[in-house]
């Protein structure tokens, strides 16, 4: 334990102000290992390296796996803390049914997180400069050439100190609302944070921004009009004082920032609804915004959709909009009384 504790004292050789979404390697992960059919045993930490897997691997020929994404983040009062991580650690449980995977205990998930950050302490940014972003990852990793569950599973978790998601920060992002391409249909995997949902996003991702669009805004595969969520965050809009996200369907994730802000903004008087959003709903609204571990509260200035532009705010933050970011970010970093339990110590 010693070793951790001098390592903790030792900042790293980083510009906080200059961080960005990426990866940066950190000291220590943790990893454990399950057979099927067998009960999780806790892992252990260990220092960063590659791991050694079977190129018959179930994760890398079927892409039998999921990931987490949370965030611990130095707080006002010294502490560093987590966001409803018990909520992550659910979720894990529930995509691991869905791609036949061993569950891993809460009470194991929620060590292995807390373990990770606290053996990487010295790499959490001081506050408000970013956060360290905790990846757990679940996935078959055993040798399998049937297209079957794996036998062997492993469980682990890094961190990387990062900064905000979409470049620019708070600057209002621009998005562009696809026709030609789907994150996810009814009775996939669209509900669980899959790897597998990952991959097929990356090229209308990567041509939306060569056209000087941050993201892709999904549309559901069945009626194709009403919006899902933004590539890695759900969509929200505000009209006449009143704020809709689409409703879970199954196909969208059910975000963890999603469900806080709903309870926040409803806590703050406003009429929230959970419900089908037209696209054309959301082009003619007053506010527009994203959310999720990583993209925080992202205001959303432009969205294209075919041949209409439409621009929210004159391109400046909205109103609403800013102000759930505030209140959100100061229960996160424990500058405002955490009024509904969210924040962890680590
Ligand atoms: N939607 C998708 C597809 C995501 O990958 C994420 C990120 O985790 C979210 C939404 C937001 O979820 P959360 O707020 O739990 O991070
Ligand atoms: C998160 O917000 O944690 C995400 O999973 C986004 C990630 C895909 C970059």
């Amino acid at each position: 334990m010693s070793g951790v504790v001098i390592l903790a004292e030792a900042r790293p050789e980083i510009d906080w102000d200059s961080l960005t979404f990426s990866f940066t390697q950190t000291d220590r992960m943790y990893v454990a290992k399950c057979d099927i059919g067998e009960e999780w045993s806790p892992g252990s930490m260990r220092d960063f390296d590659d791991l050694r897997i079977s190129p018959a691997a179930g994760v890398i020929n079927y892409g039998q796996g999921l990931f987490e994404g949370m965030k611990a983040q130095r707080a006002a009062d010294g502490s560093v803390v987590l966001f409803r991580p018990e909520h992550n650690a659910r979720r894990a449980q529930q995509g691991a049914k869905r791609l036949g995977m061993p569950p891993v205990p809460e009470e194991m998930f929620l060590d292995a997180v807390k373990q990770t950050v606290r053996e990487n302490l010295r790499w959490v940014p001081p506050m408000g400069k970013g956060a360290l972003y905790i990846r757990p990852l679940l996935m078959g990793s055993g040798p399998i050439l049937g297209v079957a569950p794996a036998p062997e599973y492993t469980f682990l978790v890094f961190v990387s100190p990062v900064g905000p998601y979409f470049k620019g920060g708070i600057t209002p992002t621009s998005l562009r609302v696809s026709d030609e391409f789907h994150r996810a249909a009814p009775g996939g995997s669209g509900g669980v944070k899959a790897i597998g949902n990952y991959a097929p996003g990356m090229i209308p991702s990567k041509m939306a921004k060569k056209e000087g669009y941050s993201e892709i805004i999904y549309l559901d595969a069945a009626n194709h009009k009403y919006i899902e969520e933004v590539g890695a965050a759900n969509f929200f809009c505000v009209k006449e004082g009143r704020i809709s996200t689409p409703e879970l369907t199954g196909t969208i994730l059910p975000g963890i920032t999603r469900s806080s802000i709903i309870e926040l903004a409803r806590s703050r008087g406003y009429e929230v609804k959970e419900e089908k959003v037209e696209v054309g709903y959301a082009m003619d609204a007053d506010e527009c915004f994203c959310v999720g571990t990583a993209a925080v509260v992202s205001s959303i200035g432009k969205i294209q959709h075919g041949d209409k532009v439409v621009e929210y705010c004159g391109g400046e933050v909205g109103s609403v909009t800013m102000q759930l970011y505030e209140e959100l970010t100061a229960i996160q970093q424990r500058r405002a009384p955490d009024e509904f339990g969210w924040t962890v110590s680590v």
